[in-house]
């Protein structure tokens, strides 16, 4: 590729590639019971969709921070990583790194979630909030920046130790998400040859929200992603929003046919690749004793009607109007008293942060006023888990009539591609016209609009009372689009665009 790092050796077959992986969340997270190391699986949907790799790349080492105590004794028991027989057979070691607590908490409880993660999102409301003070900025400087330098030597660390960045064929450091913007510049300052890709997991934002970010921060994100060579995005629209972003902000020249951007003259790219899921996996999991006996439960105490929705207690996610449209359902039709539950499974997350916490009161609060309203001694219309319980949420993915999924925004939502592949009574999608899964699955799905209670409450109702064909073949088309975009093609179409020069 024509790029001012020199020499471009072509690249290996994947077997032979040297990956070095780097997202915040790793696949497997250390705990304790009882005086027992314990392990459990990563929650969101970067580590659903990232621990099908393992399988798909023969040599990596997956880098990510060390998030609970027990991650952090396994740090530093096995600095060099661990092989974690729950990523499978093949060679893919994680490496946590332990970093320093103050620096970390600033990292993700200041800067990342809220900060960006708001700001990708549209969750703020911009007549009270943020308020950027000297704890933010410092927060940005000693946490965000900090985190993102740490992490920046430990990948040219692994860089060097894999042979250099200037072995054939070259390394690639493929980086996710909002955590490590900064980094990309970083290790091309110390590697200049590496391929580095960075794919981003949330929705990329116009030019104008990222006005919220003062311009010193706002431009050392754009800065930092510009020092990769490929930046993916779930859609399209995503990835114009970036390069839209560098000429508007950074007043860089961009061509968008070739969606690329010029930069100290380099090409950075601006790709595309709705990210997936692995049916099969899923099927599996479908048939396991642990979830045929939630299944089982399910079934003995399942109502006419079953609306489900699995989400992390994420403000993004739009729980709260979720509940609210179900209380205008439920007063609406009045002959659906005691025939439906509202199934809620949702993962309490990043309760350390305010405004999570804040956002989890108001769930209970609404689950019991919608409760207390509409229910009788017999009948609780919404049942509400606070647990993270993959075995019981694939139970309910076969049971459910109607998936809610009403996000704000959401950068995909693979709730939505794991529940139809295994759905086993026609069940119907809702689905928000402001995820990246509506793209594909959209016209298939009951659109909801997110902001609308009226409109949800009646396509809720079209959902649950639509003919049983028609029900058929939505589900149909929408699993048969799952399993042709899985998640190998996801990762497949990042390697041939590596593979493949940029245009000029
Ligand atoms: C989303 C993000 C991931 C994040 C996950 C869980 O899926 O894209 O980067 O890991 O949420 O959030 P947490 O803060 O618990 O890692």
């Amino acid at each position: 590729m024509s790029t001012t790092s020199g020499s471009s050796p072509s690249e290996g077959a994947p077997g032979e590639r040297r990956v070095v992986l780097v997202s915040n969340r790793g696949p497997v997270q250390y705990g304790r019971e009882g005086g027992q190391r314990t392990t459990s699986r990563g929650a969101g949907g970067l580590v659903t969709a990232l621990s099908g790799l393992g399988r798909h790349l023969d040599q990596g080492v997956w880098i990510c921070a060390a998030m609970s105590d027990e991650d952090v004794a396994v740090a530093h028991e096995s600095p060099n990583g661990v092989c974690p027989p729950e990523l499978g057979d093949g060679d893919l070691r994680v490496r946590l790194v332990a970093l320093d607590p103050g620096a970390q908490d600033a990292f993700y409880t200041v800067i990342a979630n809220p900060l960006l993660w708001f700001v990708q999102h549209h969750l703020y409301d911009l007549m009270t909030a943020p308020n950027i003070t000297r704890h933010e900025t410092r927060a940005f400087e000693s946490g965000y920046a900090a985190v993102n330098r740490h992490f920046a030597d430990v990948v040219a660390e692994e860089v060097e130790a894999a042979g250099g960045d200037t072995i054939v064929p070259r390394p690639i450091v493929m980086v996710h998400d909002y955590h490590f913007y900064l980094l990309p510049e970083l290790v091309r300052a110390r590697c200049p040859q590496v391929f580095l890709h960075h794919f981003v997991h949330i929705p990329w934002p116009q030019p104008d929200s990222w006005r919220v970010l003062p311009p010193p921060m706002r431009d050392a994100v754009f800065r930092g992603m510009l020092g990769n060579d490929v930046v993916g995005f779930h859609t399209e629209h995503y990835a114009r929003n970036f390069l839209l972003g560098c000429q508007e902000l950074l007043g860089l020249p961009v061509d968008l046919s070739a969606m690329e951007v010029l930069v100290d003259g380099r090409v950075v790219r601006a790709r595309w690749y709705p990210i997936s899921i692995d049916p099969e996996a899923f099927e599996t999991l479908a048939r396991s004793p642990a979830v045929l006996g939630y299944e089982h439960e399910l079934l003995a105490r399942r109502r006419d009607h079953l609306i489900l929705r699995v989400d992390r207690t994420d403000p993004s996610k739009n729980i709260v109007r979720g509940f609210l449209a179900f209380d205008l359902l439920l007063q609406d039709h009045p002959e659906l008293a005691e025939r439906i539950t509202f199934l809620a499974l949702l993962q309490p997350s990043r309760q350390d942060v305010a405004e999570y916490a804040a956002y989890m009161e108001r769930i209970r609060h609404t689950v019991d006023e919608v409760n207390a309203k509409h229910g009788t001694s017999d009948w609780q219309p919404i049942e509400l888990h606070l647990e993270n319980n993959l075995d019981l949420a694939v139970a309910a993915y076969k049971q459910f009539d109607v998936l809610m999924v009403n996000a704000i925004f959401d950068g995909m939502n693979l709730v939505a591609k794991e529940s139809i592949v295994v759905n086993e009574r026609d069940g119907v999608l809702a689905l928000s016209e402001n995820t990246g899964a509506h793209e594909e699955l959209g016209a298939f799905a009951v659109t909801l609009h997110p902001f609308d209670l009226q409109q949800q409450a009646d396509a809720l109702y079209d959902a649950l009372t639509m003919p049983a064909a028609e029900r058929r073949d939505r589900r149909e088309a929408c699993a048969r689009v799952v399993r042709q975009n899985d998640v190998a093609k996801w990762l497949q179409a990042q390697l041939a665009d590596i593979d493949r020069p940029a245009e000029r």
